[in-house]
């Protein structure tokens, strides 16, 4: 029957236990591999020299900028000592056009600049000279906490001569083509370091931090003496004032070790799970239609975990399935339509619509239709059927990816159990009516030893860049 061929085009989206526990298994391996040596794992691992969550000391004005989800946004964060929830506010959100973003790399940072420009005008600073935070959400090599190599672009970007670079050097010289107004740059952050410290803000128990949104990322505080390449890069870990340790001071005198020096045992790591499968290791569960996903993508055969997992891509095997459905005559009357065949046009918004269980099946219908398809009932049914099965799985195997991060957390300290909270950004998690439900439910059957309460990021990771900026302040010679 029609309902039967239906249920079998969507079955390999069924994950069962096994397939799940696999995953989480490989993610660990994912995650040790990582940590043992540069370049040796799809799972990156990259040291982001965050070496705590806040502590409440910090204070003063800090500019964020803030790269990479769906918007640019500029914002403006001032900090009271103590005061955790006095943190104010102010932002503006900018677009990036397509054209910028997979344009030449000076472009690209010529219209940050201008951006900051703007609002540097709005907040009428534009001689204020303030200490500014990145958040650049791509792939790092960091060796401070000011510098940042680009490893590759990922999501929707691709503009030229940035890869290999530093990020905050390109930066730095396209505000000083504006010649315009000055800023001291001193750090650059991930988006999931500075959602877990936005949320560690508020939690101290918070350690990880993890973003559902166009991408798909998680960072966690990691044991300083298990991050093998840091200690290979730099000889010795470098202390909080960037003086490594035991080395000699411009004095002569052997650097003293100050009060709190032992707390520095930690370090977050910037996971960049998205990378996982990216050596076939996740083939078996990708259908055919996350294979075109990926061929079809900027980046084929790069970041196949994120490309099962994230907002950029969940519409994508949407209509790839339902192109495949048309044409099989199960929907639209075996009519492939023009919108059918246009790339993008289920955004997440639209998953995030058609799934919400208030909706009536008139509404799903008016949706298609504003989309340009028209639907019988029966293929509404059928979207809306798609739909699930194909965010379902994306939360599950993000669940699966979880327990491996915090049982790995929970190991390294010796616990049989550990209470822990994962802070969250992102359309998908936020907007999405079932996917953080199926997240949280996943991730803890499978670490049930562990106690994971996720908390929705309030500001975005522009209030953790300001912080990691503020404490990056107050260690500066
Ligand atoms: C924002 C963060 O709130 O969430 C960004 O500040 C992050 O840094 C973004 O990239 C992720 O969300 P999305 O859904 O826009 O990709
Ligand atoms: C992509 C980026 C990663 C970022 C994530 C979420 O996976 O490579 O750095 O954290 O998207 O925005």
């Amino acid at each position: 029957s029609l309902k039967r061929q239906v249920v079998e085009t969507l079955s390999p989206f069924r994950l069962n236990q096994a397939q799940l526990q696999l995953v989480k298994a490989r993610m660990r391996e994912g995650l040790e591999a990582g940590l043992k040596m540069k370049g040796s794992s799809t799972v990156k691992m990259l040291p982001s020299f965050v070496y705590h969550t806040p502590d409440g000391t910090e204070h003063g004005k800090y500019l964020a900028l803030d790269l990479g989800g769906t918007n640019f946004r500029a914002l403006l964060v001032k900090f009271k000592k103590g005061l955790q929830q006095n943190a104010r506010l102010y932002h503006k959100i900018y677009t990036i056009p397509l054209e910028t973003m997979q344009g030449t790399g000076e472009e690209l940072f010529d219209h940050i600049a201008q951006c900051v420009s703007d609002f540097l005008d709005y907040m009428g600073m534009k001689n204020a000279h303030l200490p500014a935070g990145f958040t650049f959400s791509f792939p790092c090599e960091q060796t401070a906490i000011d510098t940042g190599t680009l490893v590759t672009w990922t999501k929707g970007f691709k503009a030229t001569d940035c890869e290999g670079h530093d990020v905050v050097s390109m930066l730095r010289e396209a505000i000083k083509r504006r010649n315009e107004y000055n800023l001291d740059i001193v750090a650059v952050v991930n988006d999931t370091v500075g959602t877990m410290m936005s949320c560690a803000y508020e939690d101290p128990r918070c350690e990880v931090g993890l973003i559902a949104g166009t991408g798909t990322n998680v960072c966690y505080m990691e044991e300083l003496k298990n991050i093998q390449k840091t200690k290979e890069n730099t000889g010795t870990m470098k202390r909080d004032d960037g003086i490594p340790e035991g080395e000699q001071q411009d004095d002569g005198t052997e650097r003293e070790k100050k009060e709190g020096d032992a707390e520095i045992s930690k370090m977050c790591i910037n996971t960049e799970w998205g990378g996982l499968g990216d050596d076939g290791s996740l083939d078996d569960i990708a259908t055919p239609y996350d294979k075109e996903v990926d061929q079809n993508s900027i980046n084929p055969g790069k970041q196949r975990f994120e490309k099962l997992t994230s907002g950029m891509y969940l519409g994508e095997i949407v209509r790839q399935v339902v192109l495949d459905l048309t044409r099989g005559g199960l929907l639209f009357r075996g009519h492939v339509t023009e919108p059918l065949k246009t790339p993008g046009i289920f955004q997440t918004k639209f998953l995030s619509q058609i799934e919400s269980d208030r909706l009536a099946l008139l509404q799903v219908r008016s949706i298609l239709q504003q989309l340009g398809l028209d639907s019988t009932c029966h293929d509404s049914i059928i979207v809306k059927e798609v739909c699930k099965a194909v965010s379902h799985r994306a939360a599950q195997l993000c669940g699966a990816g979880m327990a491996a991060v915090v049982d790995k957390i929970r190991e390294n300290r010796g616990l049989d159990h550990l209470k822990i909270t994962v802070g969250v950004d992102g359309a998908l998690y936020k907007l999405h009516p079932h996917f953080s439900q199926v997240l949280q439910k996943t991730a803890r059957g499978l670490a049930p030893q562990c106690d994971v309460t996720f908390m929705p990021s309030e500001e975005g990771s522009g209030k953790g860049a300001a912080l990691i900026t503020a404490v990056a302040k107050q260690n500066q010679p």
